[in-house]
Formats: C-alpha cells, sequence, structure tokens
C-alpha cells in the first residue's frame, strides 16, 4: 500500500515541502503524524514478564511485530567479514580499505587535515600543519555527525547541498606533528587543541562529484579554545567559575580574575551527536577527563567535594597523557579545578550561521556524553535520550519543560534550557522507571537529594545546579541501573503505521560485568568508581564477561515523552556465531544476530546507531578492528544494517584495518550517505605512522571532487560519501 502513512523507500516521507526546519531535518510532517492506539510488542512484552534472571539470555529478544509495518526492507546482500590477511602492513591485520556492497560505490569525501574553510591551507603528509593551519582545516578523529540542507529554488531541501557538522573526538598525538610527542611544546598542544571540537563545512554535488566547498563562508571550527556560552539551572553556579586566560598562541595567560558562571572556552571529546528539530547541532563532550592532567598528586577522593568529583569523572593525575596541562594551565586539574566542571555538557551551535556562539545547555546534565537523540510527542513536549558511555554507567532523557513550536525557529533556542532531566531504571519485569533528578527526589537512602551533603545549597535553584554538575552522583543516589557502557540513542521514526515512540540504546561491552562473586552498586554518597564496578548480571545486562555487547530498547508508555514509566525489551545480542571461546553460565557469546545465511552478519561492540528516515536501523561498531584475539572471526570494525521489526541485520560496510567504524547523515532524498572511519591503523610510531595502516591513501588517489590528491605519510580518519550506481536510496 502506497500512502502518506506507507510511504516507499522510493520516495522522501516529506515530499510536501513543508517549510519546518524539523521536516527538513527528519524528512518526517509533524502534521501528518497520527498516535494510533496499538500494541505493538506488548503482548510478546507481557509474556516474558516475570521470566527467571537464567530465563532472561534466550528469551528477552526482540519483540515480534507485525511483519513489514513501517519498515521498507533492505534491498543488498551482506559484505563478507573482513577477517585476517596475510599482506597487510601489521601481524594481526584486515585489508586495509573499505567495503560495501556489490552496486554501491565508496569515495573519499574529507579527510583529517583538509581545508574546510577561507585561508585553508591543504593537508601536508609529514603533519608540520601549524596548529593555526589546523583550526581552519578538518580535525583528527571524526565521530557523529548531520547533514543540514539548503533550501532550493523551489522552496523544498536540496539533495546535493547543505552544511555537514562533524564531531572531532580526540587526537592521535603520535601522528598528529612530525616528532609525536604528546605535550612537547606549546605548538604541539596547540595543534592537539585545534583539531579537536566540531567541523562545519560546506557539502556540494557538482556533475554527479561531492565535494567540499573549501572556501565557503560557512566551513567554521569549533576547538578546545573556542569560546562558548553556558546556559540553564547550572550556569553562573561558582562550580562553573574557573581562572580566566588570555589564550592565545604564545600561551594561556592568567588574568586574576574568575570567569562568570556563563563562559568557556573549548569544546572536547566531542563524540556523538543529535540535531534537534529546529535545525540546530548538537555535539556531545565525551571523556573530557583525559584531557586534563596534574603536575602533582590531584586530591583524594576523601578530600572533600573536588576530590569526590574528579573521582567520580576520572579526572586524574595523567589523564590520558595529553599532557595539556605542561603548557595550557587552564588543563591543570590542581592549579584550576573547576576548568573540569565546564566540560562533559551536551553543546548547542546554529550551522547554519557562522557566527553563532555554541551554547553549554546544562539542563542536560553533565556525564561523558555520547548522543542526543531528540524525540518530540503528540502534545509538542520534547525529549533528550542519553548514554553516559563508560562501564557501569546510566541512560538519561531530558525532558522540555516548554513546547516545541514548529512554526517559529527562534521560539525555540531555549527549549533546552529548562527541563526535568530522568535517569532510567530497568525491571526484570521488562518495565522501567524514569526517575527524576529534582532537589526534592528520594534517593536509596532515603534523603531528599537536597538534603544529600553532595548537593546541599542555599536553595532549590543552586541544589539542581549541584544535581547537574555532578550528575552521575545525582543518579548513584536514586538508584539508577547500572549498564553496560550506553552508547548512541536512536529514535524510530513514527511512520509506516508504526506510532510508538521507541528508543534503541547501544550497550557496547561490559568484560566486568558478573565478573565478582560480591558484586559492587553505585553507592549513595556518589564515593563510587563505577568503571571498576564489578555488577552482577541482570534483566537488562543480562551476559557476563559482556565482550560483544547488545542493543536495548524502550517504548514509552501512553506514547508521551513525559512518561516516567516504560517497557523494554533487548533488541539483539551481538556475538560471534563461529566462537569456540567457552561458554558461560550467562554467556555463550554467540549472541542471536538474526541473518540469512545464519552467521553472515555477525557483530560486536555496537557504538553508532542511526535510524534513517525510511525506518532502517544502522549500526557502527567499535572494537580492536585488527581481527585479533575475540575478534578473529568478525575481523573488521563494520555497519550493518537492521530491520527493527524482525531484527535481521545485513553488514553493509567493513572498515580499514585498527579503525573504528563512527557517525553517519544522509541527504533527505536518502541517495547520498556519510560513513565516518575513525583512527585507522591507531597505536603507530612516530617512527613508522604507517605501520598498520596506509588508508585512506592505499585506496584512492584522489577525494570525491577528483580533485584532491591523498597522499601517503600518515593514515587519516576520513568521511567516505556512499551511493548507490544506479542511483537509488542507501539501502533499498
Ligand atoms: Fe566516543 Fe563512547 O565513544
Ligand atoms: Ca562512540
Ligand atoms: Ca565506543
Amino acid at each position: 500500500m502506497k500512502g502518506i502513512k506507507h510511504p516507499r523507500n522510493d520516495e522522501t516521507i516529506n515530499p510536501s515541502g513543508n517549510a519546518s526546519i524539523y521536516d527538513i531535518i527528519d524528512g518526517i510532517d509533524s502534521s501528518r503524524r497520527t498516535f494510533i492506539k496499538g500494541s505493538v510488542g506488548t503482548t510478546a512484552l507481557a509474556a516474558a514478564g516475570g521470566l527467571t534472571l537464567s530465563g532472561l539470555v534466550g528469551t528477552v529478544q526482540a519483540a515480534p511485530v507485525p511483519a513489514g509495518l513501517g519498515f521498507p526492507g533492505i534491498g543488498f546482500e551482506s559484505v563478507p567479514a573482513s577477517v585476517s590477511v596475510t599482506t597487510a602492513p601489521a601481524a594481526s591485520a584486515v585489508a586495509d580499505k573499505i567495503t560495501v556492497p556489490a552496486g554501491y560505490t565508496a569515495e573519499l569525501f574529507v579527510a583529517w587535515g583538509d581545508a574546510i574553510m577561507p585561508g585553508g591551507v591543504p593537508f601536508a603528509s609529514d603533519a608540520s600543519n601549524t596548529a593555526a593551519e589546523q583550526a581552519k582545516q578538518f580535525g583528527a578523529h571524526n565521530d557523529g555527525m548531520a547533514f543540514f540542507p539548503f533550501t532550493g529554488a523551489d522552496g523544498k531541501p536540496t539533495s546535493d547541498r547543505g552544511i555537514l557538522a562533524i564531531n572531532n573526538e580526540y587526537t592521535p598525538e603520535e601522528i598528529l606533528t612530525p616528532a609525536g610527542i604528546a605535550g612537547a611544546n606549546l605548538a604541539a598542544v596547540r595543534k592537539s587543541q585545534a583539531a579537536h571540537g566540531v567541523s562545519i563545512l560546506e557539502a556540494r554535488r557538482r556533475n554527479g562529484k561531492w565535494a567540499v566547498v573549501k572556501n565557503s563562508p560557512y566551513g567554521r571550527r569549533l576547538t578546545a579554545n573556542t569560546k562558548t556560552r553556558i546556559s540553564g539551572p547550572a550556569a553562573g553556579h561558582a562550580l562553573m567559575k574557573a581562572n580566566e586566560y588570555s589564550i592565545n598562541e604564545n600561551g594561556s595567560f592568567p588574568t586574576g580574575k574568575q570567569t562568570d558562571g556563563f563562559t568557556a572556552y573549548g569544546t572536547i571529546n566531542n563524540c556523538a551527536n543529535g540535531v534537534t528539530p529546529w535545525g540546530t547541532y548538537l555535539t556531545c563532550e565525551e571523556n573530557f577527563n583525559g584531557n586534563f592532567g596534574a603536575n602533582t598528586a590531584v586530591p583524594a577522593p576523601t578530600s572533600g567535594e573536588v576530590g569526590k568529583m574528579f573521582n567520580r569523572y576520572g579526572l586524574t593525575k595523567d589523564g590520558f597523557n595529553y599532557k595539556w596541562h605542561t603548557q595550557d594551565p587552564r588543563f591543570d586539574l590542581n592549579g584550576n579545578p573547576n576548568e573540569a566542571n565546564l566540560f562533559g555538557w551536551v553543546v548547542e551551535v546554529d550551522p547554519y550561521d557562522p557566527k553563532n556562539v555554541p551554547v553549554k545547555r546544562t539542563a542536560l546534565g553533565r556525564i561523558k556524553h555520547e548522543s542526543a537523540q531528540y524525540v518530540v510527542d503528540k502534545d509538542g513536549h520534547l525529549a533528550v535520550y542519553m548514554g553516559d558511555d563508560e562501564r557501569n554507567e546510566y541512560i538519561y532523557k531530558f525532558v522540555s519543560a516548554g513546547k516545541y513550536n514548529p512554526a517559529s525557529r527562534a521560539a525555540n533556542r531555549d527549549l533546552l534550557d529548562a527541563g526535568t532531566l530522568y535517569v532510567a531504571k530497568f525491571a526484570s519485569d521488562l518495565s522501567g522507571q524514569w526517575l527524576a533528578l529534582l532537589p526534592g527526589t528520594i534517593g536509596t537512602d532515603g534523603l531528599a537529594l537536597r538534603d544529600n551533603a553532595n548537593f546541599a545549597g542555599a536553595d532549590d535553584a543552586e541544589v539542581l545546579a549541584k544535581i547537574l554538575i555532578k550528575t552521575r552522583m545525582a543518579a548513584d543516589a536514586v538508584g539508577a541501573t547500572m549498564m553496560d557502557r550506553p552508547e548512541w540513542t536512536g529514535a524510530r521514526p513514527r511512520i509506516g503505521g508504526f506510532n510508538k515512540i521507541e528508543i534503541y540504546c547501544t550497550l557496547t561491552n561490559n568484560n566486568r560485568r558478573g565478573s565478582s562473586a560480591t558484586p559492587s552498586s553505585n553507592k549513595a554518597d556518589g564515593s563510587t568508581a563505577a568503571g571498576s564496578a564489578r555488577p552482577a548480571v541482570d534483566a537488562a545486562n543480562p551476559r557476563e564477561d559482556n565482550i560483544y555487547g547488545h542493543i536495548i530498547r524502550w517504548q514509552e508508555d501512553a506514547d508521551t515523552v513525559k512518561a516516567t514509566s516504560f517497557t523494554w525489551n533487548l533488541f539483539l545480542q551481538a556475538g560471534d556465531t563461529k566462537t569456540t571461546k567457552p561458554a558461560k553460565p550467562t554467556n555463550n557469546y554467540k549472541g542471536n544476530i538474526v541473518a540469512d545465511p545464519f552467521g553472515s552478519a555477525d557483530f560486536g561492540a555496537p557504538d553508532g546507531l542511526w535510524f534513517d528516515h525510511f525506518g532502517r536501523l544502522w549500526v557502527q561498531t567499535d572494537q580492536i578492528g585488527d581481527a585479533s584475539g575475540d575478534w578473529k572471526n568478525i575481523g573488521a570494525n563494520c555497519m550493518v544494517c537492521a530491520d527493527p521489526n524482525t531484527g535481521m541485520a545485513r553488514r553493509f560496510l567493513t572498515g580499514p584495518n585498527g579503525c573504528e567504524v563512527t557517525g553517519i547523515a544522509m541527504s533527505p532524498d536518502g541517495k547520498t550517505m556519510w560513513v565516518g572511519v575513525q583512527h585507522p591503523g591507531e597505536d603507530a610510531l612516530p617512527s613508522n605512522p604507517e605501520l598498520k595502516s596506509r588508508w585512506p591513501a592505499n585506496q584512492w588517489g584522489v577525494e570525491s571532487d577528483g580533485v584532491t590528491s591523498v597522499p601517503f605519510g600518515r593514515p587519516r580518519s576520513s568521511v567516505v560519501v556512499i551511493t548507490k550506481d544506479d542511483g537509488g536510496i542507501i539501502g533499498s
């Protein structure tokens, strides 16, 4: 059947040309949404209620829904797993290239160091580009991304011209500069800082060729030193005031003043992303703790508020060995401890306005943010679903106090500043609760958060500010469920007769799950280091030594984002059907991925997760990626496409050696897809940058523009552009 509620995969969902930015971004016309009361999946959910823990492993799985509901199908055959080869540059290695199915073409769209804005210079393959040059080039280690189309002459969103906003998560110090030494000098640190953040670039397709418009006025870089604004309930709080510095190429010089609590410099560790219905980009700050360090020991967890916060957020003397603090006192935990409180936020930026000041939205909490997926419900309320990516951390949602206004972009600009942040608690009967992180919420210790010493304040406004700055500790206090590393969240489109608010979240892995006879749990006083906790298996995280990960999903009760209860199940458990690894009582390591032929779409460590606007679910993986150890059969990292109704999966792409596949975007017509490839050949040596990978130079001589040459010299994180040779929709 073809019609408004049953779009086919050969047309866009939004043929109306409605001017709403929301429609442009999502391809869904809000005026056409219907919310039919249905029973999708509820029979299966109810039937599984009351299961014993031992019964969960085999039976908590994808709930069957009517065949074909809202799903356009997958029209390609799986590419083979890219397993170990003997001719690759490293001892344990996979083919050092991207593969896509027959009938598709992948080209290199943009790579680390490419010029993306006026004044940009070409990439120097010996890594001799300076910090100032890097600040006008595509950043390092790209991650989440989104495409923001321009409006064509016909008033409709175009599929051949727009803006790509792309996160640059972190930097490979060993190949970032010619010497490859972290913190070697200020120039190296400034280059590392300039390669972090976000790259905003104009993409244009002319005569069939996609190219970066290198001198576009929309070209922009956000870096670790870009001025940003802090908004929401925590803005202005004393914990948000840090030492003020004059930041320039000669150093960061203290002014002797404190910042005002409404200003921060830089966005770092920008992992996955989100978009808003009003057409802005959300960039999520993840492992910010790793960029800080100290020359002397940092305060102990028991030493007071700072030590406690450092412990809970993983701030340590050495960080991840960036050594920024040795050249830039702003990142010295002892000299400037509150600076760390200015990171770990979701940051909103308007890609259409190159002068827009990015805003750190504190209402969404301070965690190691992975992604931020919005949903607008039938009443116009907006929720943002978010994971905190570390072992045994939590899943969150923010619900706006105000309603989304589809008629006015400006009316929504501060919608993310007021609302309620919740954290998820999963019960073994497949129900769940959203626990509000508010001053009056009673913790597991019987105390309201306002009476918990961690959040004590002069009034509830201050209590709320502290709850948001110490979000993890507030979630500890209310008894949230420890999860197996929550990464990306994705909302299934309500199209084609599917009308539930259904959210998916990748739980990438957790080798500590079920590994102790005396399980540990988070403590109401916030003194836990969750990353080293050893929780028992539970219904939502049912496998001990969960090295291959799983995908959980839930439906909001009463089809409203304001619901404080939900039903959930496991969409799939990833694994290796060919494994010979000895099984454990709750984990045979094989998973339950549905594929035909059996075993043809094995994958593990799901991380990127995104629904396209046709209803296909795309999942990207992040494991070691060189076919070593437990990854012998699965091989390279990959991207699969899955049917949310049946779980049926097919492998669409495999990556080069040692890379992670992360970040995905699509043109409104679905005929162009961008996919990110991060850290190919990671952990090389400064003396031999190509030790483990020579990608992308070994796959392409020129980029998709047909002009920009791709030099050897060092592997480069990149975005590839994928088209179907018959001009059709990707995945169809
Ligand atoms: Fe940056 Fe959790 O991946
Ligand atoms: Ca990730
Ligand atoms: Ca990951």
